[in-house]
């Protein structure tokens, strides 16, 4: 399985305070010395943490592959085209929402959705639908021409109980297999951990996961040791 690191919220940080600082491209740089397989971004329509500059920079310097997840909008499309990721993962995107909650209606959007997946294609871009793992929006990605889905973890990255998570784990799992038998590229994600990803790691199908908001707050853990000496040896 492969993995690729979603960086928003390295900008979601930088914007508490609006300066420069820290920097996702540099977070990109680095997820990719660490071995990462690709870098994904979310471009929201409200710019609340990746923007327009990072989105250049990034398709600039990223040497894996990048992934921008982005609103099925025409503005957002536009900015794709212009940027020409290696692959776009059409979400479903609310102002309100504090992350990206459930998957695309692809079944009820098909004709929307089929044009947006056609002019994506048209610039060579690849083509990923976020949906839940149910059978009838995985037969709709196929049905209007996706190349890949990306399964929404969440319900299984929420489960509370250990029966509650093998059981869901199994929906991921047939869902996985469905696209598969439909040639349909799979990839999955959302609340995927250092914890969950144990029994998850052993689903067959799935070929890589995003993984954003577990990292990067794992990062500071893993790094406030350093960073509190290095500041302690400039302070005293
Ligand atoms: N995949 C998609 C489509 C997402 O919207 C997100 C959240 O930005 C992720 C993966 C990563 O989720 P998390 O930050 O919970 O790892």
């Amino acid at each position: 399985m492969k993995l690729s690191i979603n960086i928003d919220h390295v900008a979601t940080l930088r914007e508490a305070r609006g300066g420069l600082e820290p920097d996702p491209v540099t977070a990109a740089h680095l997820c990719e010395l660490a071995g990462v397989h690709g870098i994904v971004c979310h471009l929201r329509e409200d710019r609340r943490h990746i923007n327009d500059r990072d989105l250049r920079l990034l398709r600039e310097t990223v040497k894996t592959r990048l992934d921008l997840e982005m609103a099925a909008t025409d503005e957002i499309v536009t900015v794709a085209i212009d940027t020409l990721p290696e692959l776009a993962t059409l979400v479903p995107e609310r102002r309100q929402e504090l992350t990206t909650e459930g998957g695309l209606d692809v079944k009820g959007n098909r004709h929307h959705l089929r044009d947006v997946v056609r002019r994506l294609q048209e610039s060579e871009i690849q083509v990923s639908l976020f949906v839940d793992p149910l059978a009838d929006q995985i037969e709709a990605a196929r049905e209007i021409g996706a190349d890949k889905i990306e399964i929404h973890t969440g319900a299984y990255a929420n489960a509370r109980t250990e029966d509650q998570q093998r059981e869901l784990l199994e929906v991921v799992r047939a869902g996985a297999r469905l696209a598969r038998e439909l040639g349909l590229g799979v990839n999955a994600g959302h609340g995927l951990n250092y914890l969950n990803m144990i029994r998850f790691r052993a689903i067959g199908d799935v070929e890589e996961v995003s993984i954003g908001h577990a990292v990067i707050a794992r990062a500071v853990f893993v790094g406030i040791d350093r960073a509190v000496r290095e500041m302690l040896a400039l302070v005293c």
